[in-house]
């Protein structure tokens, strides 16, 4: 029988990544995005189904999953999303609700619908390391990501409370080279690691048993040190990062 995964933002970047190796394991691939021409090519190349879907449309991700909630899907990647570095006041409120629906509403919807219709497996919510500490100049960005920790956090507990067997993993990058800093507008001056580096942690955490993945000892100890730091100091760091993309 097969057996598919439905991957948001697999036109690009770490999403593109997880979906060339959800197809090697064999996988059915649903692959997700705006670009028409980029799906075309994930379907001619390498057999994936093609699916045309804006995310920043509550209307077109909830028909995503009613064409889709009778497949027997044990694999959701949330990965659509994207990010600016600017003041929070140069932002236009188009861009900042648009980001808003695509990385937060779209990733609650998805997971609410396909936790109800999936009868097993994992949904993984790719989140970033800006989900633990407010960043000054990524605000809404940095907010949308604690959002989505929060509540994928919250929502696999219920699910294992539960005893369900779809569960909700968290996959938090560091810098990742892909199209996302065009995007941003920025230039990251900080060390990446590949998307396709990123994918094989995210294939780690689709097969694993942690909640949370965070991608390598460095944003692992950026982590723990913005636990413990005062406010005010992560703040300032945070501050002179983001404004030193600019
Ligand atoms: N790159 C990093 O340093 C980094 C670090 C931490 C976390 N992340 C997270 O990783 C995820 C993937 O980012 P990436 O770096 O791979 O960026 P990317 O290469 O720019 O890919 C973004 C993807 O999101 C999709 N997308 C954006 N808006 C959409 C919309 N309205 N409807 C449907 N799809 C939409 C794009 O597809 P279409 O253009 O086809 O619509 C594209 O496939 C994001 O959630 C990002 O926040 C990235």
């Amino acid at each position: 029988m097969k057996k598919y995964a439905l991957v948001t933002g697999a036109t690009s970047g770490i999403g593109k990544e997880i979906a060339l190796k959800l197809t090697q394991k064999g996988f059915s691939v649903i692959a997700v995005g705006r670009n028409q021409a980029e799906l075309t090519i994930l379907s001619e190349k390498y057999g994936m189904i093609p699916n045309v879907c804006n995310l920043s449309n509550r209307d077109e991700c909830v028909s995503l999953w009613e064409k889709y909630k009778e497949y027997d899907i044990c694999t959701l990647v949330n990965c659509a999303g994207f990010g600016y570095v600017s003041d929070f006041d140069k932002i236009s409120i188009d861009d900042d609700v648009k980001m808003a629906n695509v990385n937060v509403l779209a990733t609650q919807i998805l997971t609410k619908l396909f936790s109800s219709s999936m009868k097993n497996g994992v949904i993984l919510n790719v989140c970033s390391a800006a989900a633990f500490s407010p960043e000054p100049l990524m605000a809404s960005y940095a907010a949308s990501k604690s959002y989505v920790y929060s509540y994928s956090l919250a929502v696999d507990y219920e699910l294992k409370r539960r005893n369900s067997n779809v569960r909700v993993r968290i996959l938090c990058p560091g810098a990742v080279s892909t199209p996302f800093e065009k995007t941003a507008k920025v230039k990251n001056p900080l060390p990446s690691i590949s998307a396709e580096r990123c994918a094989e942690y995210a294939i780690k955490a689709i097969e694993g048993k942690r909640t949370v993945t965070v991608t390598g000892f460095k944003m692992k100890a950026s982590r723990f040190l913005s636990r413990i730091a005062p406010e005010k100091l992560v703040l300032a760091v945070q501050y002179k990062i983001q404004g030193s993309k600019r």
